[in-house]
C-alpha cells in the first residue's frame, strides 16, 4: 500500500509540475479516517522550506476544493491538523484512493501549494450480511459435493478491511468452499459433504462469519438454517410383527379387538399410514372390520367359539409414498360356556322283565359339551333311590343297569331323569327322562281270598243250584293273571266228587250237581284249585266245606215196640 501511494505521489507531483502556473508544488500527506479533531496530520514547513515566521509573515492559509473545510493550518507553527472528523466512508464510498484536495495560500508573492491529503481506511466497520437468518431448502439424500452458494457479506472497509475469509460453525455435514474472485471479492458457497437424513434430524443450524483483514479483524456473522425436505425412504413400521390378543366368544359389537399402529419416520403424506387386510378369509371379513385411518380392529359378527377357536389376518399399512409393511394378528377366542351338555341315548330296553337280573343295562346313552375346558366338561347323575345306577363307561358314555331286583307288580314303569351338567360358569344344564316299562313275570299264583272255604246247601236241592264260589287273585298281569279254577279229584261217599258238585272254570261259581239227602249225606269236602295261565302257570287250592242242611223230610218213627214185624235196623 505504502509503495503504491508513493508512486501515485510521483504521478501527482508529475502532473502538476506540466499544468502548474501559479502553483509550484504539490505536498501528498495522508491520514487515517476517523482521527479526532486536532490531530496532526503533517507540518508544512519543511516541504515549503521556510519558517514559522516566514508562514505567518506571508498570511499562508488552508483553503479547501470542497465545500467542507476538513484540515486546518497553524501559520505560527506550519500543523496542518484535521478540523473535522473524517469518515472515509461516508466521503469517498468504494472509491479508492480517496483524496482530500486543499491549497496553501501565500502572499507576497503570492504562491498556492497543493496539499492532498489521502483519508486512509481504518477497520471501523464489520463484515455484514443482508440478513441475520437465511433459509435453505435441502432434500435429504441429495448426493455429496453439491454446491450451495451463500450470499457475500458487505463490508464499506477497503482493501485489507474488506472481507477477506469466510468460516462456518463446526457441523458434520458441511464444509465451506471460499471463492476469490479477480476484484478481490470472495464468496463461499457450501459444499455436501455427508448425506442429510432428515428422520435423524430434520433442521440444520450453522453460523456463517465472514471476516475482514484488519486489525484487529472484525466479524459478521449470520445464520444459515438448512430444513432438510422429506424423501420416501423410510418403510412404515409395526412395533411388532405379530399381535396375540384374546377375545371372548359372543363379545358384542364394536368390541374392541386390538389397535395396530405403525410409525413412519418420514414426514407429512410420506408419514401418512392407512392400514388394510393382506390375504384374509371371508370369515374374517366377516367377523371383523379394521378402521384404515387409526388401525383399530373392532368386531362386527357372531364370535363363535364353537365355529373357529382363532383368527389369523395380516394388515398391511401403507404410507402415502407407496411404500408398505406387514404385521399378523391372531386373534384366540375364549370360550364361553354357551352350550349345554347334550345326551344322545344310544339303545334303550323298554319294556324290561321285571325279573332280570341286577347289572341289566337298561339304556346306553352319551353327553357331549362342543365347549372347551371346564365348560365341555360333563359330570350325569339320576335320581336317588330307583333300582337303577348309573355307571359311566368311556368317553362319556354311560350305562344305566339295575341295581335291584324289579317287582312290576309295585312299580310297572320309571321316568328316570337324566341331567347332565357341565362346570363352565354359569353351569348349563341338560335333562333326558327315560320311559323304561316293567314287564310282567308270571312270578305270582293266584290267591284265594280265603284259606277255606265253608258253604251250606238244603237238602233236597234243585240239581244245578249254585252253591256259592271262590275267588282267586293274581297280581301279574294279563295271562299270568288269568285264572281258571277246576275242582281237584276226590270222593264223597265213595262217588267222584264230580258226581255231587262242579265248578264253573272261569267264575269259579259252585254247583251242585244232583240234589242231596242229608239223610244220606251231612257234609262232605271238596278242593278247587285255581291256575293262572302263564307260562309255567302257578296255582294254588283252597279247600271247601260243603255242609247240607236237614229238612224235615220224614214221619217220626217208633223204634219200639215195633209197629210191623220189621227192624229199623237190619
Ligand atoms: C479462511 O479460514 C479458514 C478457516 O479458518 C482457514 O483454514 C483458511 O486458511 C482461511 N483462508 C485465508 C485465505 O485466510
Ligand atoms: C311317566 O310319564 C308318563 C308320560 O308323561 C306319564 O303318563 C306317567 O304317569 C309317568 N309315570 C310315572 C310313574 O311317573
Ligand atoms: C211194618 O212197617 C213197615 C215200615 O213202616 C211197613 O213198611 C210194613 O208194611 C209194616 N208191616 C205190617 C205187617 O204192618
Amino acid at each position: 500500500m505504502e509503495i503504491l501511494l508513493n508512486l501515485r505521489q510521483v504521478m501527482f507531483i508529475s502532473l502538476y509540475l506540466c499544468a502548474c502556473v501559479a502553483m509550484c508544488e504539490s505536498f501528498l500527506y495522508s491520514v487515517p479516517e476517523e482521527k479526532k479533531s486536532g490531530s496532526l496530520v503533517a507540518n508544512v514547513l519543511k516541504d515549503l522550506r521556510m519558517d514559522a515566521k516566514e508562514l505567518s509573515a506571508r498570511r499562508a492559509r488552508l483553503v479547501s476544493k470542497s465545500s467542507k473545510q476538513y484540515f486546518q493550518l497553524d501559520p505560527h507553527s506550519g500543523d496542518v491538523t484535521v478540523k473535522d472528523k473524517i469518515d472515509r466512508e461516508s466521503l469517498c464510498g468504494q472509491n479508492e484512493p480517496c483524496v482530500l484536495l486543499s491549497e496553501i495560500v501565500l502572499e507576497k508573492p503570492l504562491q498556492l501549494h497543493r496539499i492532498e491529503v489521502q483519508v486512509e481506511d481504518v477497520n471501523d466497520n464489520s463484515p455484514k450480511f443482508s440478513k441475520n437468518q437465511f433459509l435453505l431448502e435441502i432434500p435429504e439424500q441429495t448426493p455429496v459435493d453439491i454446491r450451495f452458494p451463500l450470499e457475500r457479506a458487505e463490508d464499506s472497509d477497503k482493501g485489507k478491511n474488506a472481507v477477506q475469509n469466510y468460516t462456518l460453525s463446526p457441523n458434520e455435514h458441511f464444509r465451506l468452499d471460499v471463492q476469490s474472485h479477480s476484484d478481490g471479492s470472495k464468496h463461499a458457497e457450501l459444499v455436501l459433504e455427508k448425506p442429510l437424513d432428515r428422520e435423524e434430524n430434520p433442521q440444520i443450524s450453522l453460523i456463517l462469519s465472514a471476516v475482514d483483514g484488519g486489525i484487529p479483524k472484525r466479524t459478521g456473522t449470520a445464520q444459515i438454517i438448512i430444513d432438510v425436505l422429506d424423501n420416501n425412504d423410510n418403510l412404515p413400521q409395526f412395533p411388532q410383527l405379530e399381535y396375540k390378543v384374546k377375545l371372548k366368544e359372543n363379545s358384542p359389537l364394536d368390541t374392541l379387538v386390538t389397535k395396530v399402529e405403525a410409525t413412519d419416520r418420514d414426514f407429512g403424506s410420506n408419514a401418512h399410514i392407512t392400514y388394510y387386510f393382506s390375504q384374509v378369509s371371508e370369515n374374517v371379513l366377516r367377523l371383523f372390520k379394521l378402521n384404515k385411518h387409526i388401525g383399530e380392529l373392532t368386531v362386527t359378527g357372531t364370535i363363535d367359539y364353537e365355529e373357529s377357536s382363532n383368527y389369523v389376518m395380516k394388515i398391511r399399512a401403507t404410507d402415502g409414498g407407496g411404500l408398505s409393511a406387514h404385521c399378523k394378528v391372531i386373534v384366540e377366542i375364549e370360550d364361553e360356556n354357551d352350550n349345554a351338555p347334550e345326551i344322545t341315548i344310544t339303545s334303550i330296553t323298554s319294556p324290561l322283565p321285571e325279573d332280570s337280573s341286577p347289572d341289566t343295562v337298561v339304556a346306553l346313552f352319551s353327553v357331549t359339551d362342543v365347549d372347551s375346558g371346564d365348560s365341555g366338561r360333563t359330570a350325569c347323575t339320576t335320581e336317588v333311590n330307583l333300582p337303577f345306577v348309573l355307571k359311566p363307561t368311556e368317553n362319556n358314555y354311560y350305562q344305566l343297569v339295575t341295581q335291584q331286583p324289579l317287582d312290576r307288580e309295585k312299580a310297572s314303569e320309571y321316568n328316570i331323569t337324566i341331567t347332565a351338567t357341565d362346570r363352565g360358569s354359569p353351569r348349563l344344564t341338560s335333562t333326558r327322562i327315560l320311559h323304561v316299562e316293567v314287564s310282567d313275570v308270571n312270578d305270582n299264583p293266584p290267591v284265594f281270598e280265603k284259606p277255606f272255604y265253608e258253604m251250606q246247601l238244603r237238602e233236597n236241592n234243585i240239581p244245578g243250584l249254585l252253591i256259592g264260589f271262590v275267588h282267586a287273585v293274581d297280581l301279574d298281569t294279563a295271562q299270568n293273571a288269568k285264572v281258571t279254577y277246576s275242582l281237584l279229584p276226590g270222593k264223597v261217599n265213595d262217588g267222584p266228587t264230580s258226581s255231587y258238585i262242579s265248578i264253573n272254570s272261569e267264575t269259579g261259581n259252585l254247583y251242585a250237581i244232583r240234589s242231596l239227602d242229608y239223610e244220606e249225606v251231612q257234609d262232605f269236602q271238596v278242593t278247587v284249585r285255581a291256575v293262572d295261565s302263564g307260562s309255567p302257570p302257578l296255582s294254588s287250592e283252597v279247600p271247601i266245606r260243603v255242609q247240607v242242611v236237614d229238612e224235615n223230610d220224614n214221619a217220626p218213627f217208633i223204634l219200639y215196640p215195633l209197629q210191623n214185624g220189621t227192624s229199623p235196623l237190619d
